[in-house]
C-alpha cells in the first residue's frame, strides 16, 4: 500500500485527483468505481476544475458508484445517484448512460443486486475504486459484521453510520436505515483502488486498518490484502498510526 500524508483536505483531495486524472488520461476508456460522501467531495472539485481547462476528458468513461440508500430514488437530494449529478456528472463530459448507479426503488432488493453485480462484470469490473471510509471501517456500506459479504447486497445501517450520516438529513429519523453496496468482491477485483480519509474521527479505524488483523470487524482491514492500494490522507486521520515506516508527506 502507499500511504500519503497530506496537510490538509484540500491537499488530499488534489493528490487523489491526481491519481484519477492520471487514470482517465493512460486509459480514457476505464470503468471508475465512484463513493459519495464528505471525504471525495473535495476531489470530485478539483477534477471538474481540470476538466474545465481541458486537462482531461470523462467522454469514454463509464462509472459504477459502491451504494445507494434503499427507498430513495435518484431525484431525493439526499440519495447518492443525486450527490453525483451535483458533484460530477453535471459538471462534466460523462455520457449519462454510462453512469450507473444502484437503484434504491427497485422492486427486489435481491434482483438488484444481482443485476448490478452482472452489470459490473459485463464492464470488465472496475480499473479504479474509489473509496471513503466510516468511523467504524465500512468500506462502501459495508458495515462490520462476522464476515466479509462478496456480492452486491442490501444492508441494514450501523447506528454509528445513521449518526455519522443524519447531518445530511433534516432529522435522524429521515436517514433510511437500509443501503445496497457493492460487495467486498468487486471492490477486491478492482485493479487498483484509491482510498481518501480524512479527519481525526476516522484515525482510530485507519490506524487499526493499516496495523490489526484483517476482519470482518474492520472491513477496511482488507484493503490490505489488495496488491495496488493508494491511501490518501490527511494529518489528522493519520495522527494514531505510529509506525511512519512508508508514509510519504505530500
Ligand atoms: C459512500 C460510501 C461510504 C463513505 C463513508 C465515509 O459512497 O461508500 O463508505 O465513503 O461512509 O463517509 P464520509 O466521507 O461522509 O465520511
Amino acid at each position: 500500500m502507499r500511504i500519503y500524508e497530506c496537510a490538509d483536505y484540500r491537499a488530499m483531495s488534489r493528490q487523489a485527483a491526481n491519481v484519477i486524472s492520471a487514470q482517465v488520461i493512460m486509459k480514457p476508456d476505464c470503468v471508475l468505481g465512484l463513493a459519495t460522501g464528505s471525504s471525495p467531495v473535495g476531489t470530485y472539485e478539483q477534477l471538474v476544475e481540470w476538466y474545465g481547462k481541458k486537462d482531461l476528458s470523462f467522454a469514454r468513461v463509464k462509472s459504477v458508484n459502491l451504494d445507494e440508500y434503499w427507498g430513495l430514488s435518484g431525484t431525493h437530494p439526499q440519495s447518492y445517484r443525486y450527490f453525483m449529478q451535483e458533484h460530477l456528472f453535471d459538471h462534466v463530459d460523462i455520457l449519462p448512460e454510462n453512469t450507473y448507479v444502484p437503484n434504491g426503488l427497485a422492486e427486489d432488493a435481491g434482483a438488484e443486486c444481482a443485476r448490478y453485480d452482472r452489470l459490473i462484470e459485463s464492464l470488465g469490473g472496475v480499473d479504479l475504486q474509489l473509496l471513503g471510509m466510516g468511523r467504524n471501517g465500512h468500506i462502501g456500506f459495508n458495515e462490520p459484521g462476522d464476515c466479509f459479504e462478496l456480492g452486491t447486497h442490501i444492508i441494514e445501517l450501523a447506528p454509528s453510520t445513521i449518526d455519522a450520516n443524519k447531518r445530511f438529513f433534516a432529522s435522524e429519523d429521515e436517514v433510511p436505515r437500509q443501503a445496497l453496496t457493492m460487495g467486498i468482491r468487486h471492490i477486491m477485483q478492482a485493479k487498483k483502488i484509491l482510498l481518501v480519509v480524512s479527519g481525526e474521527d476516522k484515525a482510530d479505524a485507519l490506524a487499526k486498518a493499516l496495523t490489526g488483523p484483517v476482519t470482518p470487524k474492520l472491513p477496511a482491514s482488507i484493503l490490505r490484502l489488495h496488491p495496488d492500494v493508494v491511501l490518501v490522507a490527511d494529518k489528522a486521520a493519520l495522527s494514531r498510526l505510529d509506525n511512519r515506516e512508508g508514509v510519504m508527506t505530500v
